[in-house]
């Protein structure tokens, strides 16, 4: 894409200072072609936490209004990272002020916010990723490569499911701010692979979920149908006496994929038509060269393209949304694609 940044360092603002956003300074401090310009949060510990706990961070100016921060400070980008129902109008203001966006999981929490956000970045020519990392993961893009693309034909079903002992703690347990339970939290990165791995875009879903005592959903059971006769299951399993795991299995016209595990345990299996089992050796496909930040800042520099772009974004608020519309209707509920 085009260099909107070129000749100095891109400077990059932290809207969001908690727990996901610290890790993520760190990462953008070590870069030779960016700094962190400044940091926003609403709250007064989350700053200075991040000012105790990262050094580096402590000279860089501090914000608690993020409009503030876009006027005073100036910044070529923005990494969000606040509760869920916020991203959409404080990306939607970093974009209307000529700030580029790299917005957390999930992107918005409906289709029409995010069809609004691709406008804005579609007639202000600005960047819109969003932090789905397991798109940087070599696995993840063998999987892409080969069943996205059908090397063994058309995918006709699919399972998946990811467990995790999830409280729902904080503002993550409260509708008005996290748009929903597990499905809209870990949850998203499950719905954002599956159909980005998988190249399938569901276009009915009928889903059934429990609260088990929070104010959001913490299992579901998701049944949906994509086009070409295709069906698939998921499960999220917020409740769970192991720590977080995940499996995800693709039935192809001439084999099964079967992919288990999270992060760096990630293993893929292929089941040939004699119906053995074969460990695949992914490796033919590299983790790509730099992270998402590292991504967002070189797309800055007209020196790569998003590797999440807010299409994938579109994908899981519209999968999402639907689910909690079959939900909320107890009947199937059409995806607004
Ligand atoms: N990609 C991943 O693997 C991953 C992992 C963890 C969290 N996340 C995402 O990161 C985001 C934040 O999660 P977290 O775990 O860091 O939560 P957190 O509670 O630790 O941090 C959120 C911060 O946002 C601040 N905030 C709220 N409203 C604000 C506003 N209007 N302006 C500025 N700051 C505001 C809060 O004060 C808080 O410090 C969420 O979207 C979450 O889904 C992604």
């Amino acid at each position: 894409m085009p260099a909107l940044v070129s000749g100095r360092k891109v400077r990059i603002a932290f809207i969001g200072a908690g727990g996901n956003a610290r890790s993520h300074m760190r990462s953008v401090h070590r870069r030779g072609d960016a700094e962190v310009v400044a940091i926003c949060d609403t709250s007064a510990k989350a700053l200075s936490d991040a000012a105790e706990r990262i050094p580096e961070m402590a000279a860089v100016p501090q914000f608690t209004d993020y409009r503030r921060l876009i006027a005073e400070a100036r910044p070529d980008g923005a990494i969000i990272s606040i509760p869920h129902t916020l991203h959409y109008e404080v990306a939607a203001y970093a974009l209307e002020n000529g700030v580029s966006v790299e917005v957390e999981k999930p992107m918005t929490c409906n289709p029409g916010d995010a069809r609004k956000l691709m406008a804005l970045r579609d007639r202000t020519g600005l960047v819109l990723s969003v932090g789905y990392q397991r798109h940087y993961q070599g696995v993840w893009r063998w999987v892409r490569q080969h069943v996205a693309s059908g090397t063994y034909g058309p995918v006709h079903f699919v399972e998946a499911w990811q467990c995790q002992n999830w409280g729902g703690g904080g503002w993550r347990g409260v509708p008005e701010l996290s748009g929903g339970g597990q499905l809209n939290d870990s949850g998203s990165h499950l719905c954002d692979i599956m159909l980005w791995a998988s190249g399938v875009r569901p276009s009915e879903v009928f889903a059934f979920q429990e609260n088990r005592g929070l104010a959001v959903d913490r299992i579901s059971a998701i049944a949906f149908r994509f086009p070409d006769a295709g069906v698939g299951t998921m499960g999220i399993i917020g409740e769970s006496t192991r720590g977080m795991d995940e499996g995800m299995q693709f039935w192809c016209r001439d084999a099964r994929v079967r992919v288990d595990g999270i992060d760096s345990t990630v293993r893929v299996t292929l089941y040939t038509p004699d119906g053995t089992g074969h460990p695949v050796d992914t490796s033919e496909v590299p983790d790509y060269p730099v992270d998402k930040d590292g991504n967002f800042v070189r797309c800055l520099l007209g020196a790569d393209e998003p590797q999440v772009p807010a299409e994938c974004g579109l994908a899981v608020a519209a999968f999402t949304e639907a689910v909690y519309r079959s939900v909320r209707t107890h009947a199937p509920a059409e995806v607004d694609w």
